[in-house]
């Protein structure tokens, strides 16, 4: 197929790029470089074999959407392009719209211009909310506690029409667990600006010595350890869940909704000692109160999408840590240990 994919220089974009073309699709990125940098598509080509061209815009830019489609004819779009600091959209809720939920309509606008009529979207476990019941199935009661959550949903429920209104359409809506994890060759991997948010470039942070310390945001929680369980996702399992998506769109109508996670959870002190045995060193933590907004625990249960679209995840704790760790190691600096300075601040 011929896939556009939004968001494709990013975090999980870059490695689904890399899955993509293994399997033959042909790519093309439509990226405004707001959290990546063009570098990354350079380490993607040199890491494939495959067709991909690339465009910098915005996927709120309605002509450049067009220039995109007509030139380059997707069958389908993967749709990454967005915003996704939990803490930012609190401080920033109308560019968290604007760019999250204006974005995915200005995409869909675009595809029915063209007549584009199959869309995978990166949406997220958060939109569950406070846990009524673990593990979370799709059919969980979505009530998401941050901005960034109901920016998601509200996507979600966009696509949902969109096929509702057009039979002929389909809509994948995939509700990631936590991604984690690098490719495998270390040349593509997570590469956060400022202080990360997530705990795995945290902890790898403070295993380069780059961070005195990782902080742990509660001790005292219901878990067996009394820090937060969450169901971490290698990014490559994540990658593919893309690729099985899209076969599942080639043959389904309407929207579907799929949980992207191992069904396995693992608390902060486990992703801990995990990533110390992986890199040898040790990793000082300190304990802090809780943040803000988070939940004791989170699991997916996955089994809708291994029975309808055959996927799995397949990547163990330790590929997630000892993958991390080697991109980690070989990028101190993540993209701009290259002679790349292009990194643009937002
Ligand atoms: P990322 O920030 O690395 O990638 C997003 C990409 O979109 C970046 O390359 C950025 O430059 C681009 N972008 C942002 N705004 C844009 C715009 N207006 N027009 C064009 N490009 C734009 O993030 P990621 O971790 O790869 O996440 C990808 C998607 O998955 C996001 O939609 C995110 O909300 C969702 N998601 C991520 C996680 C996670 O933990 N990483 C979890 C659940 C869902
Ligand atoms: C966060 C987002 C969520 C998003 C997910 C994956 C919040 C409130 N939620 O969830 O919307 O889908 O990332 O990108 O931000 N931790 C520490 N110290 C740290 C960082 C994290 O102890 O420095 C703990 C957290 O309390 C949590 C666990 O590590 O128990 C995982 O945290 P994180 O990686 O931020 O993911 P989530 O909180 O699950």
């Amino acid at each position: 197929m011929r896939v556009l994919v939004t968001g494709g220089a990013g975090y999980i974009g870059s490695h689904t790029l890399i899955e993509l073309m293994a399997q033959g699709h042909a790519v093309c990125v439509l990226d405004n470089y707001k959290n990546a940098t063009p570098a990354v598509l350079q380490r993607v080509r040199a890491l494939s074999n495959g067709t991909m061209t690339d465009y910098a815009g915005d996927v709120r830019d309605g002509a450049m959407l067009d220039k995109v489609m007509t030139t380059f004819k997707p069958d389908a779009v993967v749709h990454f392009a967005g915003l996704k600091a939990v803490g930012e959209s609190a401080e920033k809720p109308l560019d968290y719209y604007d760019v999250n939920v204006g974005g995915t309509l200005a995409v869909l606008q675009a595809m029915d211009r063209a007549g584009c009529r199959r869309i995978i979207f990166s949406s997220s476990a958060t939109v569950y909310g406070e846990p009524v019941y673990l593990p979370y199935d799709e059919d969980h009661p979505t009530r998401p506690t941050s901005v960034y959550g109901q920016t998601k949903l509200a996507a979600e429920h966009i696509l949902t029409g969109w096929t509702k209104a057009n039979p002929d359409a389909a809509a994948v809506i995939l509700r990631y667990f936590n991604p984690v994890g690098a490719h495998h060759s270390a040349r593509i991997g997570e590469d956060p600006r400022d202080t990360p948010n997530n705990l795995m470039p945290f902890i790898a942070q403070v295993a380069i010595g780059k961070r005195d310390a990782l902080t742990i945001f509660g001790d005292d929680y219901d878990t067996p350890d009394g820090t937060g369980l969450r169901d971490y996702i290698h990014v490559v399992d994540l990658a593919r869940a893309h690729v099985a998506a899209l076969d599942y769109a080639a043959r389904t109508n309407g929207a579907g909704i799929f949980n992207i996670g191992t069904g396995q959870s693992y608390s902060v002190r486990d992703m801990v000692s995990a990533f110390s045995r992986a890199c040898g060193r040790d990793i000082a933590v300190k304990v802090a109160s809780r943040r803000a907004g988070d939940i004791a625990a989170m699991q997916a249960d996955a089994s809708r999408a291994r029975h309808a679209m055959g996927w799995t995840a397949t990547h163990t704790l330790e590929d997630m840590t000892a993958s991390t760790w080697a991109w980690q190691s070989a990028n101190p600096n993540g993209y701009q240990t290259e002679t790349d300075t292009s990194k643009i601040t937002p």
